[in-house]
């Protein structure tokens, strides 16, 4: 599938579901970054041979009940909710459990086997660059989001002409 089948299904996702998400108008949990993680999450998915669809509305759902940019501690377990409500409405062909699952447990700071699930996490701590925090490879699940993050970064050092390992001064 080519990034823009993947686009488009996020662009109508968010069309149906942005309507109910308590996350509009946030800084930096708002749609633009429920966008980017439903993007970021198909394309893992077709990378690892999972349900690209199934990636694209988690990822767009699993902030969506959040409230404030702050430490909330309870947006997963809100948004997992407000999303079976929504999956079950909206996209009834997908698998509600699974999807709800992944939702809950996105920000627990764990890695997962689930090759679904882990499509949601790692383009959530992909995406954790926008607030500028590094990405720790020991958190990501799969390969295809190690390589991409080591491109990232890589890309960036080469942006801010940051070498590979600062060598400290000898005085
Ligand atoms: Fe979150
Ligand atoms: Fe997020």
């Amino acid at each position: 599938m080519i990034k823009d089948k993947i686009v488009e299904m996020a662009k109508n996702a968010e069309d149906l579901l942005a309507p109910f998400c308590t996350c509009r108008g946030l800084g930096l949990h708002g749609i633009s970054h429920l966008r980017r993680v439903a993007i970021l999450s198909g394309r893992l998915a077709e990378a690892v041979g999972e349900d690209v669809e199934s990636a694209v509305v988690m990822g767009f759902l699993h902030d969506c009940a959040r409230r404030n940019d702050g430490n909330d501690l309870e947006h997963p377990h809100d948004s997992a909710v407000l999303a079976r409500g929504l999956i079950e409405r909206f996209f009834p062909h997908l698998e509600v459990d699974r999807i709800c699952d992944a939702i809950e447990g996105h920000a627990g700071g764990e890695v997962t086997t689930d090759p679904l699930t882990a499509c949601l996490w790692d383009a959530d701590r992909l995406e954790l660059k926008r607030i500028g925090r590094t990405i720790d490879l020991e958190l990501l699940s799969t390969k295809v989001a190690k390589r991409l993050a080591r491109k990232r970064m890589s890309s960036l050092r080469t942006i801010l002409k940051v070498p590979e390992k600062v060598v400290p001064r000898s005085r």
